[in-house]
């Protein structure tokens, strides 16, 4: 362990857009929108926030608890709070959890890079949507092309992490956040008043709850997990920079309106859009690399501009979060600095990120495995280990930073209860679903 004093984030609006950061990602662009409307518009809506607010927050909670009293990386958090116990094994399953995780998502993020380019060069005037289909498979078939755009944004990335936590992270974060906020309401406005706009509106909110059944609802879940980055210590990490005043109720809560708020966004910006084009909506890189950059060149030469912008601004603050992940833990436990640190673990991403982008089996098995395996179970360690292993008291003083936050001591003894029974409950529940 380094003597130096722990850097840390600085403003409460800095670690909020930092969370934020790290929670709206691809999971809110490409996924979300799809996902209402399959399972049932605003139904769905009410059950994923059900499912955030009853499982994934107190989750969340339990990871920006452990990681901000203990001022430690994963593996020393649960060190630290269950000590001598295999518990801090969890570390390691979340380390390689967010190491998949950012390779993979880096080839994603790389691709944004790539129609980034195209974008400002107008390469999408005109095309029709097979043409469309054919620049993305042209593209991978290539393999040299989704390396270099893999290189770039991975490398953009671990700049950022290797400036360090308040001037990279932190600053990146904060000047970022608010312009990916506008970016996407400037494509709201224009995809809500385009001519047949309305069915995109209603496929998102017309609330059908005949569709809410269990595979629905563990969606619904396993959503709100990924779109929180939960499990794989990147909230655990973060706010072990946090500053001792800060509040973990407060930053927890606001992290869960603007991820929320902002996958709803992108749901008005991306299907009204799509319908307004006679299209039928689909998820994934489908959605993103071929069907709307059609439609959005067909909206003017700035349009897909500002949304693969605000795609690369999306995926390059949550990659930092994972990288973030595997950085403090080398630092923390090996005492490596951050700039060899991280030259490492980009070396190492950048390794595993090539063979996801060669190979579209290992990239769904990466895919697959993270949300599936390691988020599920990592979370389900975090509850365990606040709702079992640390004392209430404790638990409490942190959550209600010291007494001092009288809506969090309001309602401590509900998240308490969550934390203990019902997150780990319903996760169980969710993986046996999943499997079955
Ligand atoms: N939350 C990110 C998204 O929605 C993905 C992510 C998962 C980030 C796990 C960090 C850790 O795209």
């Amino acid at each position: 362990m380094s003597e130096k004093a722990r850097e840390n984030f600085g403003s409460r609006f800095t670690v909020i857009m930092a969370l934020a950061g790290s929670a709206i990602g691809l999971g809110n662009i490409w996924r979300f929108p799809y996902m209402v409307g399959e399972h049932g518009g605003a139904a769905f809506i009410i059950i994923y926030v059900l499912c955030s607010l009853f499982i994934a927050l107190p989750i969340f909670f339990c990871e920006s608890i452990l990681g901000k009293s203990t001022g430690k990386d994963t593996f020393g958090a649960l060190e630290s709070v269950a000590p001598g116990t295999k518990w801090k094994n969890e570390g390691y399953i979340a380390l390689l959890g967010s190491f998949i995780i950012v390779s993979y998502y880096s080839v994603v993020g790389g691709w944004s890079v790539d129609f980034l380019i195209r974008s400002f060069m107008n390469d999408f005037k005109g095309e029709s949507l097979e043409e469309a289909a054919g620049v993305f498979h042209n593209m991978n078939a290539s393999v040299w092309e989704p390396i270099v755009s893999l290189t770039a944004f991975l490398g953009l990335t671990a700049a950022i992490v290797a400036i360090g936590i308040e001037k990279g992270i932190g600053r990146f974060a904060k000047v970022m956040m608010p312009l990916l906020f506008i970016m996407i309401v400037i494509i709201v406005v224009r995809s809500c008043t385009l001519p047949g706009a309305g069915k995109g509106i209603e496929y998102m909110l017309k609330p059908d709850f005949s569709k809410i059944d269990g595979p629905a609802i563990a969606a619904a879940l396993g959503q709100g997990f990924f779109s929180l980055s939960l499990g794989v210590g990147c909230v655990l990490t973060y706010s072990s920079y946090m500053r001792k005043e800060e509040n973990v109720f407060y930053t927890g809560v606001w992290t869960a309106i603007f991820d929320t708020f902002f996958a709803i966004l992108a749901g008005f910006a991306i299907m009204p859009a799509v319908f307004s084009a006679g299209l039928e909506p689909s998820a994934g890189p489908s959605l993103v690399y071929e069907t709307l950059p059609v439609i959005f060149s067909r909206m003017g030469p700035l349009v897909p501009i500002i949304f693969f912008l605000a795609i690369l601004i999306a995926a390059v603050t949550s990659a930092m979060s994972m990288l973030e992940v595997l950085v403090t833990w080398l630092v923390d436990q090996k005492g490596l600095s951050r700039k060899k640190a991280t030259t490492l673990f980009f070396i190492a991403c950048w390794i595993v990120g090539c063979v996801c982008a060669v190979s579209p089996k290992v990239f769904s098995i990466c895919d697959f495995m993270s949300s599936n395996v390691f988020m599920m179970f990592g979370a389900l360690v975090f509850a365990l280990v606040v709702g079992w292993k640390m004392k209430k008291e404790d638990v409490r003083t942190q959550f209600t930073n010291y007494g001092t936050s009288h809506k969090a001591g309001a309602v401590f003894s509900v998240v308490w209860f969550l934390i203990r029974w019902i997150a780990p409950i319903g996760i169980v529940i969710i993986a046996i679903t999943n499997v079955l």
